[in-house]
Order: C-alpha cells, then structure tokens, then sequence
C-alpha cells in the first residue's frame, strides 16, 4: 500500500504535534489539508510543505469548537484536494487547575475543543470515508486520558472522553475498512507543555514532535487489513 498521492486533514496543524505529522505526511508525498485558528500559522506551515515537497495543501482557519466552522472546513479541503483519506484529530487545548480554582468557562472550553472538536471534525469527514469503504482516523488522546491527577480534572475528563468517543467509533466503522486509532502520548516537546509548566529537564530528553509523527507514519502504513487501537509513546531518557 502507499499514500503518495493520498489526501490527509490534520488539524492544529500550525505548530507543535500537528505540524510534525504534516510535515512528515508531505514529505511522503500526501497532499495535506491543515486546519487550526491561526491562518498565518497555517500559511507558513503550507507554504513550508509546497516548498519541500510540492505536494498540494490547503489551509482553512477554524475553531473545531464550532460544528458550522468545522463543516465548511472539511467541504472546502474536499473540493480543494478530494475526498480525505486520512483524518488526524490533532487539535486540542489544555488548561490545569483544582477544581475549585479552575474558571467553569475555561473547564467546559477544555471539554468543548477537545471532546467536541474531535467529534465534529470526524462526524464531517466520516460519510465520505463510509461511502469509499476506506479511512484512517488518528485521535491524539493523552496520558492524562487513562488517569486522573490532581490539578488535570477538565484536560483528563476531555482526553478520557476522546478514548471513548474514539474506542466507539473504531467498533462502529471497521466493517467499512476504516481503521481509528487513538495515540496516548506522554508530554512531548512543544508550546503546550511550555505552557503549561511540563518542561522540567533537557528538551532534548523530552520526546519530540517529529517522534510522534514517526510513530503515526509507521500505524498508516500497516496493511489495510490491521490497525493499531491505541498507541501510547513514551521517551527512554526521562528528565
Ligand atoms: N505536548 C504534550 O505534552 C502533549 C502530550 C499528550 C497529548 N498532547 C495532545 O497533542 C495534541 C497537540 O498538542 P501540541 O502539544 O502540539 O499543542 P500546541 O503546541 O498547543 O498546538 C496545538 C495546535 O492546535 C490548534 N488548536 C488549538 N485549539 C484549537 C481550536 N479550538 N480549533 C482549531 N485548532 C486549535 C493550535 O492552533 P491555534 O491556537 O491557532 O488554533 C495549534 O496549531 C493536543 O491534542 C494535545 O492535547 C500533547
């Protein structure tokens, strides 16, 4: 099986994780459409992967957030570029605080771009991927999704709630040759974990964002007819 020629939308493609995957997926020969709000972010990124790849791209400012957004971004990419082979639900946010520090705004936003974010962004792609009989779908959960920690309420219910939704979709659409698979990494190196204080040794100890990318590389290219469920990358060098 190759992708070379096959059509990808990743979102938060503009830095970080989302970008990596991107670049690694052009650098293949994928056309790539990217979505996350900043469109100068994504402009760069798009203008990057033309540059050294010359593969297509099509960038849409979005906030996945919002459904009606969402559904215009993903019709635009399919006239754009064709109907989306590869579907990487990269874009989250994250926020830590108690529960009883934490603004119930900020709480319920976590659980807004994560949880239903990832589901608009697969439930607009979905019919295309059903009607072909063919698909992958990459959800970036987290380990703060297996387990709870003080502090992480709102970003561990959100990254629990996208291994569920994921878990589901993956028994609902294997009988339609889509394949889902949820990753669960640990903190990798980029603006997120700077952000949110998770930066505490070497950065070149840290797992990096073209780690990742690898990682979601190699589960693309598995035989159509087997899939990985769920992949958690982990470094051997910890701080
Ligand atoms: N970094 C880590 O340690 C780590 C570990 C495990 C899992 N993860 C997960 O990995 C994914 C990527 O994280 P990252 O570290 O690369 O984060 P990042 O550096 O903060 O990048 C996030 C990307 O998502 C976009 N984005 C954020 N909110 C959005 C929204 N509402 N609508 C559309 N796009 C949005 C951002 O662009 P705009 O701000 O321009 O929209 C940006 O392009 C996230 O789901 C995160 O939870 C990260």
């Amino acid at each position: 099986m190759t992708l070379h020629g096959q059509v990808a939308l990743v979102t938060g493609a503009g830095r970080g994780i989302g970008k990596a995957i991107a670049m690694k997926l052009a650098s293949e020969g994928v056309n790539v459409g990217l979505v996350a709000r900043t469109a100068a972010d994504l402009n760069a990124v798009a203008a990057q992967l033309k540059e050294a790849y010359g593969v297509r791209t099509h960038t849409v400012a979005a906030d996945i957030s919002n459904r009606r957004e969402v559904e215009q971004a993903v019709q635009q990419t399919t006239e754009a570029l064709g109907p989306i082979d590869i579907l990487i639900n990269n874009a989250g946010a994250a926020k830590f605080g108690t529960v009883l520090d934490m603004d119930p705004a900020d709480w319920e936003q976590i659980l807004r771009v994560n949880v239903l974010g990832t589901y608009y962004v697969t439930r607009a792609v979905l019919p295309d991927m059903v009607r072909r009989n063919t698909g992958s779908i990459v959800n970036v959960s987290s380990t703060a999704g297996q387990r709870g920690a003080a502090t992480t309420s709102a970003y561990s219910a959100a990254k629990f709630g996208v291994i569920g939704f994921s878990e589901s979709l993956m028994q609902e659409v294997r009988k339609h040759n889509i394949r889902v698979t949820t990753l669960t990494p640990s903190t990798v190196n980029t603006e997120m974990a700077t952000t949110l204080g998770l930066k505490i040794g070497p950065q070149d100890r840290m797992l990096q964002p073209e780690d990742v990318a690898d990682l979601v590389w190699s589960i693309l290219n598995l035989p159509q007819r087997v899939f990985v469920n769920q992949a958690g990358i982990w470094t051997t060098n910890p701080a």
